[in-house]
């Protein structure tokens, strides 16, 4: 039997907190309708009194939710809570999240206090905000860097005045997982009436060590967790509910229950990460864009046989359609057949063997290749075996410049060369190779493209031209346009009776 684990998700304020993710109240109603969707326990939508804005986000996320419980956050101080308060009154279920910092730190140098003062500062917040919503969650500020003793006195006298939810951030990302882990450890078994409470983690990850705390406070008695999407959050960002989520739904030894919809992960970072302008790092865990993609051959290979060689997650748990096999030039035939496949093409043999090595090629010259790249490789076999191949080009051109062209094609197996000047550089390949082919023709329709985006991308040439009273169509592809387009018309010419 698995424990529930609550999960409160503050995209929207310790998220929302990072410089340039603010949102506006719909878009904040949009990111809190998708973590509804998501199945997340509790949206913390704002901190009320911080701003008109942001109270009016919080009371409108109230009024848009059903059963998901809303929060607000606060200070200590009565002023913040009445204005919490009131944000929520339209929420079903409501939760005050207030609290204070309990480090030294915090104690001495931020609030210029002493140790008793900040307990009963914590006592009177909470006892005034439970008299005026249901839920009092108390967070005991920069707990990470506080004196466990302290901690555990400041955590008993909170849940004696009402709060029923205990959060224990790591508020600088200071704590190593074995030492986050001990401190909930020991929260757990030295407060009294710790059982009409549930402890929350809270990690921040300036050391990288967010996910990693949380799963160890997780695994010594929280059971509820703080996180956002995408790990957005001050500075180096909070744990990511994704990295969460899936570790507990892919470890089986991690025995908890957090409701939450797996497969609507990827629409949900989508959605955040664009609203608030925030792209997701490509090898990010769970949601990067590389997180399912593999591309050396030996992986390929490995996950064609079998998916579970190299990948823990099925891609589509987490709402991405299937693992991608990023075809560059470490791939291998297999994952190259694959893609064909899918394309609907079936090569094998001699077949594949000729496709793999102008993939090769092709995949020297480019990062990634597309599915239109492959299309243009399958085509470009039709070229293989041409009368008329080119076997090099030269070209000059440029400013104050008379364009030249040097061009060698093997024509029926014997080699010859021109080189002629032009109107500008492709004009100037056309004359050389009407040089060499002694039959006239005339270039009569010349249409160029490039096939994806990019600088390295591969460009398309067709042309057609005009020779022996008939029209013949050409066709060329290379990351240079000129070769792309000397390609097209040798391949149109080609197609002409030469002797
Ligand atoms: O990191 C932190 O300590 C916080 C509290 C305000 C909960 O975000
Ligand atoms: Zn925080």
């Amino acid at each position: 039997m698995s424990d529930k684990l609550y999960i409160f998700d503050t995209t929207l304020r310790d998220g929302e907190q990072v410089p340039g993710c603010q949102l506006n109240t719909i878009e904040k109603i949009e990111v809190a309708k998708a973590l509804e969707v998501l199945g997340v326990d509790v949206i913390e939508a704002g901190f009320p009194v911080s701003s008109p804005g942001d109270f009016e986000a919080v009371q409108e996320i109230c009024k848009t939710v059903s059963d998901t419980t809303v929060c607000g956050l606060t200070r200590a101080v009565a002023k913040d809570i009445e204005v919490a308060a009131d944000a929520l009154k339209f929420a079903r279920n409501a939760r005050i999240h207030t609290g204070i910092g309990t480090s030294p730190y915090h104690i001495k140098l931020k609030l210029n206090s002493n140790e008793d003062e900040i307990i009963e500062r914590a006592v009177k917040a909470v006892k005034l905000a439970r008299n005026l919503v249901p839920e009092v969650e108390f967070y005991a500020e920069d707990a990470g860097r506080s004196d466990n003793e302290y901690l555990a006195k400041v955590v008993e006298a909170v849940i004696a005045a009402g709060a029923t939810i205990i959060n224990i951030p790591d508020t600088t990302g200071y704590c190593l997982p074995d030492e986050y882990g001990a401190k909930i450890r020991f929260l757990m078994e030295n407060v009294r009436g710790i059982d009409r409470a549930i402890l929350s983690t809270h990690c921040h990850n300036d050391l990288g060590m967010a996910t990693a705390n949380s799963l160890a406070g997780i695994v010594n008695g929280a059971r509820q967790v703080e996180v956002t999407i995408n790990g957005l959050g001050e500075r180096a960002g909070n744990t990511s509910l994704e990295e969460v989520v899936m570790a507990i739904h892919t470890r089986k030894d991690l025995p908890f229950d957090t409701g939450i919809q797996t497969q609507k992960i990827m629409e949900t970072s989508r959605l955040v990460s664009s609203l608030m302008n925030m792209p997701v790092q490509a090898n990010k865990a769970i949601v990067g864009r590389n997180a399912f993609a593999h591309s050396s051959g030996i992986h390929q290979d490995g996950v064609l046989k079998n998916r579970e060689n190299y990948e823990i997650i099925e891609p589509a748990m987490v709402g991405v359609d299937e693992s991608a096999l990023v075809l560059t030039a470490r791939s291998g035939r297999a994952a190259l057949k694959h893609h064909l496949n899918r394309l609907g093409h079936d090569p094998n043999g001699d077949e594949l063997v000729k496709i793999y090595d102008r993939f090769l090629i092709l995949a020297d010259k480019k990062k990634q290749l597309s599915d239109e790249d492959l299309l243009m490789l399958i085509g470009n076999g039709a070229t293989a075996d041409q009368s008329v191949k080119l076997k090099l080009l030269q070209v000059v051109a440029g400013k104050s410049t008379i364009p030249m062209a040097t061009v060698h094609l093997d024509v029926m197996g014997a080699a010859r060369m021109a080189t002629a000047e032009g109107n500008g550089p492709i004009d100037a390949c056309m004359n050389a190779v009407k040089k060499i082919i002694t039959s006239d023709f005339v270039l009569d329709e010349f249409l160029i493209q490039a096939i994806t985006r990019g600088s390295d991308d591969v460009g398309k040439v067709h042309v057609k031209i005009f020779a022996e009273n008939r029209p013949l169509y050409g066709f060329g592809a290379d990351v240079d346009i000129i070769t792309a387009s000397v390609k097209a018309v040798v391949d149109a010419v080609s197609k002409m009776s030469i002797k």
